[in-house]
């Protein structure tokens, strides 16, 4: 009997375990600790075992003897989970420590792609507060400033002013806000542009690029609003064509990977590389080292091979020999949050419509939800992500939207402007430059 145990229990974990149930060789899907959604989805059963417990969750998988774990979020993978299951011959779907490290360290992520000259926005790394700020003040223009520790996709400051950028150091380096997150803060030119989400299954050796998806980070319509994880996200990317995207894999993710092999860290599973489209090429903003949320609630339902196999087949080193196909279709998913997300946590209200949404031709992917007596609660954050498929990307995003209508609860939040392109899109981007780094 294949089982699976998937790691986490947002909407990109709902969708993982979505497309797992579809597969014919799985026959048990663990998830840990899940949600209502994945409670309810085919084969798959929650276990109360959360993602920070990494002896607990390697415990889980020695116990039931799954056949893969599916690791979800970062910082599992940034304390070693995939390391810790490999000493026990469990395959990983993840990278070890090492290649997280990319994610958690924002300072060796840009050494990193420095020394192996991929082009990324320039920056400088700091530890104290003092020479941040005589920096800040020696510079032409405006730059973010970034927590480089793992921060839950709140330790960006894409700061308008030098007074915002000042007062997100003094915050990092000499209040402590962020802990440990920020005690390194990287200094970076901003950049300006398209951002395309560009993920690629691997292997160690081999990859397989998905197709590129955007995302809208920003809370409110317009791209206003502070940064989140993700209000919402549609693929393929118009801006993303298929020379981008080789140019992309040849560039920047094959060498990745040749320099964590040859440091013999092979990475496998997942690499995420946030990219802005500037008027000079494409940089980057960051690399995550797993599947990216909302944007897997887009991509996934696009996917038309077997994810278990693939998945298996980055694990164990044998990407290669598969080839992973995906749909022509557009997929646009619009994540409904509670009032208050990204600051404020909100009381758990009933969610009514999901019925209808699926009557639709929605798939309602779950993040905070939990299921009692009967009925489904958003419990806060990101609570649900509306999904929908189309020939066209107006016809996913009218479709997604339809659902959204269905739906309500207490306070539900999304933005209006989901699967419509930035109003950037339209000055399209640059292409690679030719002759950069390696
Ligand atoms: P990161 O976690 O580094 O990707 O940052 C989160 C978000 O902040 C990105 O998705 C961008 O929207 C924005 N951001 C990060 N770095 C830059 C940059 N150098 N220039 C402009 N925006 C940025
Ligand atoms: N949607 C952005 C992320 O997953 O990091």
């Amino acid at each position: 009997m294949t089982a699976v145990l998937v790691v986490g229990g947002g909407g990109r974990e709902h969708a993982m375990c979505h497309s797992l149930a579809r597969s014919d060789r799985v026959e048990r899907i663990l998830v840990a600790p899940g949600n209502a959604g994945t409670a309810g989805e085919e084969r798959c059963e929650n276990v109360a075992v959360g993602v920070g417990d990494v002896a607990g969750l390697v415990a889980l998988a020695e116990r039931e003897s799954v056949d893969l774990v599916a690791v979800g979020p970062e910082a599992p993978l940034a304390a070693g989970l995939a390391d810790a299951l490999e000493a026990v011959g469990i395959p990983a779907f993840g990278p070890g420590a090492a290649g997280a490290r990319l994610e958690a360290s924002k300072a060796y992520c840009k050494t990193f792609l420095d020394a192996l000259g991929i082009p990324t926005g320039s920056s400088v790394t700091f530890h104290e507060a003092a020479p941040a700020l005589a920096y800040l003040d020696r510079l032409p223009s405006v730059p973010v400033i970034k927590a480089s520790g793992l921060a839950g996709g709140k330790g960006v400051v894409v700061a308008e002013t030098r007074d915002e950028a000042a007062a997100a150091i003094r915050a990092m380096l000499a209040d402590g806000r962020f802990g440990d997150a920020g005690r390194e803060v990287v200094v970076e030119e901003r950049l300006r542009g398209v951002e395309v989400s560009v993920l690629a299954f691997c292997d160690g050796a081999d990859f397989a690029v998905m197709p590129a998806a955007q995302d809208h980070k920003r809370l409110l319509d317009g791209d206003a609003g502070p940064n989140t994880g993700g209000m919402g996200a549609f693929v393929p990317s118009p801006v993303a064509t298929g020379e981008l995207l080789d140019g992309v894999g040849d560039r920047f993710i094959r060498p990745t990977l040749e320099a964590l092999g040859e440091a013999g860290t092979p990475y496998r599973g997942v690499i995420y590389f946030g990219l802005m489209l500037t008027a000079a090429g494409p940089k980057v903003l960051e690399i995550n080292c797993r599947l990216g949320d909302p944007e897997t609630q887009a991509v996934l339902p696009l996917l038309e091979g077997d994810l278990f196999e693939i998945m298996a087949a980055c694990a164990t080193g044998s990407l290669g020999g598969l080839s992973v196909e995906w749909s022509r279709s557009a997929c646009t998913t619009v994540v409904m949050a509670s009032a208050g997300y990204p600051t404020a946590p909100a009381r758990p209200a009933p969610i009514t419509g999901l019925d209808q949404a699926a009557a639709e031709g929605c798939v309602v992917f779950h993040a905070g939800t939990d299921r009692t007596g009967g009925v489904t609660l958003a419990t806060g954050g990101r609570v649900l992500a509306v999904t929908a498929l189309g020939s066209t990307l107006e016809n996913a995003t009218e479709r997604a939207y339809a659902g959204v209508e269905a739906i309500s609860f207490e306070g539900a939040h999304y933005r209006r402007d989901i699967g419509r392109p930035s109003p950037g899109a339209a000055t399209g981007a640059a292409p690679l430059p030719k002759a950069a780094g390696r």
